[in-house]
C-alpha cells in the first residue's frame, strides 16, 4: 500500500497566514498541520509516500520534510499546477502508485484516538475503503447516507439538503482501479475531480466499504483561523494532559519499527535544543527501560 497526501489548495480562508506559506504548513499548536496526517500514514505502516502540491509550495515541503529517510520511510514529490480536484492527485502520482493499493489523506485533517485507520490499512484487500464521521454540520463535506442495516446507499458531495450527518474525512483507501477511475472522470460544476465521484463509482461497482469512526476518534477541521486555533487548543490540552505528543513521526517511526532505537536517538541527537528535542528524548528513554508499551 502507498500512501498519497494532499497538500494543494489556495489557503484562501486562511489569508493573510496563507500569503507566504500554505496552509499545511501552518503550525497546529507545536508543529506543521502536515506532520498530523503523515503520522497518520507512518503509525499505520505506510513507508512509500508521495506528496502533492503548489508548485510554489512544494520546496517549502521538500524542505520540511526531505527524503523521508530520516523517518525510515521514503517521500516523492510531485505538483498539481492548479486547484483541479482531490481526485486528481491520482492522475498526477500515477508513476508512483504504479500497480499498488494506496490510500490518501488530506493534508489538513486532522485525527486522534482510536484504531481505526491501522486496523483498516491491515485489513485492506481490495475495492474502496472510506469512513464516516458524524458531525453537526455535514453540509460542509462528503455526506453518507446508510439504510437500516447500516450498508451505504448514496453519496452527495456538499448537499445543500444532507440525507444523514456522516461526513467521509479525508482519508480513504482504494485498489489500483482508483488511477483508471480517476482518469475517466469529468469536472464538476466547481471544475474539480471530484473524490466523492470515485466513491460513487465504487458504490456502483459494488466494492465500497464505509467504517464508521467510533465517537472515541477525533476528527479536526484546521481551515479557518478560528478551527485552526481549536485544533491548536485541542492538541496542547491533550499533550498537556497525557506528556504525550500527537502527531510525531519520529516517535510513529519508532513504534511501527521504521527506525531502530539508535537510529531514533541519532535523529534525536541532531535537533536543535527545543521542547520537542526534550519530548524524543524522554520517550527513548522510556524505551529504553521498558520496551514499546507505548506504541
Ligand atoms: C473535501 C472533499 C469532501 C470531504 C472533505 C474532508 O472537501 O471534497 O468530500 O468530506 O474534503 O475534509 P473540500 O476540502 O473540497 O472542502
Amino acid at each position: 500500500m502507498k500512501g498519497l497526501i494532499l497538500a494543494g489548495g489556495a489557503g484562501s480562508r486562511l489569508y493573510p497566514l496563507t500569503q507566504v506559506a500554505s496552509k499545511q504548513l501552518q503550525p497546529v499548536y507545536d508543529k506543521p498541520m502536515v506532520y498530523y496526517p503523515l503520522t497518520v500514514l507512518i503509525a499505520s505502516g505506510i513507508r512509500e509516500i508521495c506528496l502533492i502540491s503548489t508548485p510554489q509550495d512544494l520546496p517549502r515541503f521538500q524542505q520540511l520534510l526531505g527524503d523521508g529517510s530520516q523517518w525510515g520511510v521514503v517521500i516523492e514529490y510531485r505538483e498539481q499546477p492548479r486547484p483541479e480536484g482531490i481526485a486528481q492527485a491520482f492522475v498526477i502520482a500515477a508513476s508512483f502508485i504504479g500497480q499498488d493499493a494506496v490510500t490518501l489523506i488530506l493534508g489538513d485533517n486532522i485525527f486522534f484516538g482510536g484504531d481505526a485507520f491501522p486496523r483498516a490499512f491491515a485489513e485492506f484487500k481490495s475495492g474502496a475503503t472510506i469512513f464516516a464521521y458524524h458531525v453537526k454540520d455535514p453540509e460542509r463535506y462528503g455526506v453518507v447516507e446508510f439504510d437500516a442495516e447500516g450498508h451505504a446507499v448514496s453519496l452527495e458531495e456538499k448537499p445543500a439538503q444532507p440525507r444523514s450527518n456522516y461526513a467521509v474525512p479525508g482519508v480513504y483507501l482504494y485498489d489500483n482501479d482508483v488511477v483508471g477511475i480517476s482518469r475517466a472522470l469529468q469536472p464538476s460544476a466547481r471544475g474539480e475531480l471530484e473524490i466523492t465521484d470515485v466513491n460513487k463509482e465504487y458504490l456502483r461497482r459494488g466494492t465500497l466499504r464505509v467504517q464508521r469512526l467510533s465517537r472515541g476518534t477525533a476528527w479536526l477541521d484546521a481551515g479557518t483561523s478560528s478551527s485552526l486555533h481549536e485544533a491548536s487548543a485541542y492538541v496542547q490540552t491533550i499533550e498537556k494532559r497525557q506528556g504525550m505528543k500527537l502527531g510525531c513521526p519520529e516517535e510513529a517511526a519508532l513504534y511501527r519499527g521504521f527506525l531502530t532505537l539508535e537510529q531514533f536517538e541519532a535523529l534525536v541527537g541532531r535537533m536543535p535544543r527545543c521542547e520537542y528535542r526534550d519530548y524524543l528524548t524522554d520517550v527513548a528513554a522510556e524505551v529504553r527501560r521498558v520496551g514499546l508499551i507505548g506504541a
